[in-house]
């Protein structure tokens, strides 16, 4: 009960203990996030998507990382992104309520798209990447993270990337990178 409870808040934050949830996944993942975006240089001047951003800590990290960028977050709980237009906003970045699986966006808008401790839970991992392709710019980079354990239990079938490399090679990606550190996994992949 209490363990499917905890996985419902991951999936989609919602009232009180999705508030607390979402502070306590600043002190677990925000260290991975910021281990990540070491792999690509952040654009400045250019157009950054993050996807699934809960409370927008990691959004508003990006968005001082690149001051003359503009910084769109996504999450599709409603909680998470009036948590994140309250706590984490800045001149450069806007949050919406959104799918990543469904994206309002135009084709070929974002340099960089990242989405951190969330793919797992997409209702479609190939129909988000297929989506991220789209809105993503040719050579525009993407990043992927999330604690390796997470994979074990939420999607088994790619504990060792290979599943991933082999979705985003026949979506179109024509760089794919895989980085582990601690107990982290991170995927970089370029349209
Ligand atoms: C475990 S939290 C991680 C939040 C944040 N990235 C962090 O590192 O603290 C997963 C987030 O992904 C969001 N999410 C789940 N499915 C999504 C989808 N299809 N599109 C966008 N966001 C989604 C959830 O609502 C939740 O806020």
């Amino acid at each position: 009960m209490l363990l499917s409870t905890l996985l419902a808040q991951s999936k989609k934050p919602e009232g009180w203990l999705g508030r607390i949830m979402m502070r306590l996944w600043n002190k677990a993942y925000f260290s991975m996030a910021k281990w990540g975006l070491g792999f690509v240089n952040i654009p400045q001047k250019g157009a950054i998507l993050d996807v699934g951003v809960g409370n927008g800590l990691t959004t508003k990290y990006i968005a001082q990382n690149a001051p003359s960028s503009l910084v769109m977050g996504i999450d599709i709980s409603e909680t998470a992104i009036t948590i994140a237009r309250k706590n984490n906003a800045a001149d450069n970045i806007s949050f919406s309520v959104m799918s990543v699986d469904n994206m309002s966006f135009q084709d070929n808008s974002f340099d960089l798209i990242t989405a951190f401790q969330t793919h797992f839970h997409w209702p479609s991992y190939i129909r988000g990447l297929e989506e991220i392709y789209r809105v993503l710019k040719c050579n525009g980079q993407v990043i992927i993270a999330c604690e390796k354990v997470k994979l074990n239990y939420f999607m088994s079938n790619d504990r060792n990337g290979e599943y991933t490399q082999r979705v985003a090679k026949n979506i179109g990606f024509h760089k794919f990178g895989k980085y582990y550190y601690l107990g982290w996994l991170c995927y970089y992949l370029v349209k």
